[in-house]
């Protein structure tokens, strides 16, 4: 049990996210919130937290809070800092990603997107992810062991997303490298090094992703990229700009995500000692067992808002405009209140959805295909492998934002 100290009248927790007894097992001390406080101020991070299911579903739904903050206030009003300079690279290729935009930017663009992820588009990928997944365990179904996050669970999303992109699948290990370096900044405090890093991978990432773009102009194909390419709204087309940052978005979440699942997934189901045949005996049972999966081990624990105006929330919690709140999606989904023995893997609960893709706005547009890729994965692993088992007793990765695995070994 990670080191917690939690007032309860004056609602204030005190807990470190770089704790390895809190990262490595973060459910053991939401048990704690939810007995305790699950609305709190987290004195480390000096803002409000909310750890309830209702709270975070409402909260996220709730139009009084954005992911941004600059269309409906200054920086000097906000007392914000500016921009720094040495990440010029990674905001010029976050400006227009959805995730940081509100409406009606973020209509504008989510719209244009949003109909290659429904889940009639997405369930045409299915032969496809059949066949990835078939193949990539025909390289090493033979050799006893694997480290199975490298060899399965990073290549099949990234090749996916890639595919529907338009975008060469050579460019694959580039596009992985690109992304950890952006994604580390999502730690709390990211270090100087981390930025350097990330803003360097940025403008390496945008540079490769504007000769995509020119050579799709020249030679535009029948995939997402060529269609954001030509696609008008309201008689307007998408900016090279825009273009860059949306491609970016979708490539880096279409993959960072689903590969932390696929490997949480992986261990939760060998460690729960539950019969795989079992629990992935009918399309309906697989349903169960991955939404279990997405619920017990969701690999993005945190969500940030910002309060749009004042705001006077329920309990007395007071925000001042441009406040941010944290929402915690891993604990919301072991709520008590909302999950009966919430801390317990169990693939036949029906007690309604977990927030693993959030909700309202900004819910996850790739939520049809990361869990498709799942649903069909995860059977053909346990089905092909059937006598594997962990290797040793997997590290988890020192990020509690992204809880996911350092590497999976497995043997049979
Ligand atoms: C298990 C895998 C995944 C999980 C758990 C996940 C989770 C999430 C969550 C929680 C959000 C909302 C963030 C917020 O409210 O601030 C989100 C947004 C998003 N996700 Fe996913 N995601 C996954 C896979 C994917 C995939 C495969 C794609 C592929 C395109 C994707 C693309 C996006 C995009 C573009 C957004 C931003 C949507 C918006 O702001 O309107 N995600 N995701």
């Amino acid at each position: 049990m990670p080191a917690i100290s939690i007032d309860r009248g004056q609602r204030r927790v005190s807990i470190d996210a770089r704790d390895p007894a809190f990262f490595r097992d973060p459910l053991a001390a939401y048990a704690e919130i939810h007995a305790q406080c699950p609305a709190f101020f987290w004195e480390e991070r000096q803002q409000w937290y909310f750890a309830g299911y209702d709270d975070v579903n409402a909260l996220l739904r709730d139009r009084r809070f954005g992911r941004q903050i600059l269309h409906v206030a200054t920086r000097e009003e906000l007392g914000l800092p500016s921009p720094k300079p040495h990440l010029k690279d990674f905001d010029a290729l976050e400006e227009y990603s959805l995730l940081e935009l509100e409406p009606p930017a973020h209509t504008r663009l989510r719209t244009l997107v949003n109909r290659a992820f429904v889940s009639r588009q997405i369930e045409q990928l299915r032969p496809d992810i059949e066949r990835l997944s078939h193949g990539l365990i025909d390289g090493f179904a033979d050799d006893g062991e694997v480290e199975l996050l490298k060899t399965f669970a990073e290549v099949l999303p990234v090749t996916i997303i890639a595919r529907m992109l338009g975008i060469p699948v050579e460019a694959a290990p580039d596009l992985l490298d690109w992304s950890h370096r952006m994604v580390r900044m999502y730690v709390f405090n990211p270090s100087y090094e981390t930025e350097l890093d990330a803003n360097r991978a940025s403008a390496d990432f945008a540079t490769y992703l504007r000769g995509v773009i020119a050579e799709k102009r020249r030679k535009p194909g029948d995939d997402l990229l060529t269609h954001m390419i030509t696609s008008e709204k309201d008689g307007e087309r998408l900016s090279e700009a825009e273009l860059a940052s949306t491609a970016a978005l979708l490539l880096n979440a279409g993959h960072e995500a689903t590969v932390h699942q696929i490997g949480n997934a992986v261990k939760t189901i060998l460690q729960s000692r539950l019969s795989a045949n079992e629990l992935f005996v009918t399309e309906a049972a697989t349903q169960l067992t991955v939404e279990e999966c997405l619920r017990f081990a969701a690999p993005l624990h945190i969500f940030q808002r910002y309060a749009l105006s004042d705001v006077e929330l329920d309990g007395g919690i007071t925000l001042r405009k441009g406040d941010k709140i944290g929402l915690l999606l891993g604990a919301a989904n072991v709520d008590p209140k909302k999950f009966a023995t919430p801390n317990v893997f169990q693939p036949t609960r029906d007690e309604g959805a977990n927030v693993s893709f959030g909700a309202g706005l900004h819910f996850c547009i790739g939520a049809p295909l990361a869990r498709l890729e799942l649903k069909l994965s995860l059977p053909i692993l346990f089905e092909r492998l059937p006598n594997m088992r962990l290797k040793c007793e997997p590290d988890v990765k020192d990020a509690f934002h992204f809880h996911g695995l350092e590497r999976l070994d497995l043997i049979w």
